[in-house]
C-alpha cells in the first residue's frame, strides 16, 4: 500500500485518494477487490474517518470504486469487453478473464411454450418448456440477469443444482448435445424495478439486452436466452474485414 506524508501542503484525502487511484491504474488493486473499511483505513494512516471518508466519496463519484449496500466498497470493473465472435458460454467468458463464474437462481419452473418461445425453439405452441431465470455474477458481483427457455424434452431429467453452474457444460457434458452456432441481437433497454433490484443497480440504469438462439448441430434449437447485461460493466466488439 502507498504512504502518505502528514507534512505536506497536499490535503491528507487527496494523498489517499491518489494513492488509491494509482494504485486501481497500476493493477495492484484490481477489479472487484474488497476495500478496507474507513475504519481500517483511518487506523492505518492514524487519520480521521471523516478524511477517509472524504477520498474514498471522491473515488466513488469519479467511478474508481463501487459501494455496495451492506456489502462494502469494490474496485469498479473496468468494462469486460467481449467479443462477438463465438458462441461463448457465461460461464467461459468469465474463465477466459480469470474470473469465478456463479449464479443465482431467481426461479425455475415447467411451462407451456407462448408463442413466441415455441417459434424461436421451433416447437409446437403448448409443449413444455423449461423458464429458468439467472443472475450470473462474476466473482460474486452481479455481471448479468438471464432468463431463458429450452425444450423440456432436450433434458428430461434437468435439475436446480445444474443450474448453480454453467448450462453448456451440462448440455455437452452430460446430455451430449453439441451447441453449434446461433444467432443474436443486442438491443439497449433500461432496469426495470425488479431488474436493478436484482442486478444491484438503480432503476432505470442502462443495460444490453442480448437475445441469443443457439443451435445444436442438427439444427434443432437448443435455447432461447434474453441476457440484460450491466451497460457499465459490458461492452461489446467485432472484428471486421473490408
Ligand atoms: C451466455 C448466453 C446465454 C447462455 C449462457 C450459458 O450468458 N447469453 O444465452 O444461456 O451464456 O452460460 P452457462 O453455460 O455459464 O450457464
Amino acid at each position: 500500500m502507498f504512504t502518505i506524508k502528514k507534512d505536506s501542503p497536499v490535503p491528507i484525502y487527496y494523498q489517499i485518494e491518489e494513492g488509491i487511484k494509482e494504485s486501481i491504474q497500476q493493477g495492484s488493486l484490481k477489479p472487484g477487490h474488497l476495500m478496507p473499511s474507513e475504519r481500517e483505513f483511518s487506523e492505518r494512516f492514524e487519520v480521521s474517518r471523516m478524511t477517509v471518508r472524504q477520498a474514498i466519496t471522491n473515488l466513488v463519484n469519479g467511478g474508481y470504486l463501487v459501494r455496495q449496500r451492506g456489502k462494502g466498497t469494490f474496485v469498479a470493473s473496468s468494462k469486460f469487453d467481449r467479443s462477438l465472435q463465438g458462441l461463448t458460454s457465461f460461464s467461459e467468458d468469465m474463465r477466459a478473464r480469470g474470473m469465478t463464474p456463479s449464479s443465482q437462481l431467481v426461479s425455475f419452473s415447467t411451462m407451456k411454450a407462448s408463442q413466441k418461445v415455441a417459434d424461436r425453439l421451433m416447437i409446437d405452441v403448448d409443449e413444455e418448456v423449461y423458464e429458468i431465470k439467472r443472475v450470473r455474477l462474476a466473482d460474486g458481483i452481479p455481471m448479468a440477469y438471464e432468463v431463458l427457455y429450452m425444450a423440456k424434452s432436450l433434458a428430461p431429467k434437468l435439475e436446480k443444482d445444474k443450474l448453480l453452474s454453467s448450462l453448456y457444460d451440462y448440455a455437452q457434458q452430460d446430455l451430449q448435445l453439441h451447441i453449434a452456432k446461433g444467432k443474436q441481437v443486442i438491443e439497449a433497454t433500461n432496469a426495470t424495478k425488479e431488474e436493478a433490484d436484482l442486478l444491484e443497480i438503480n432503476e432505470g440504469d442502462s443495460l444490453l439486452l442480448i437475445e441469443r438462439q443457439a443451435i445444436l448441430s442438427n439444427d434443432r434449437p437448443f435455447e432461447f436466452a434474453r441476457s440484460l447485461y450491466r451497460a457499465d460493466r459490458y461492452k461489446f466488439s467485432i472484428e471486421i474485414n473490408r
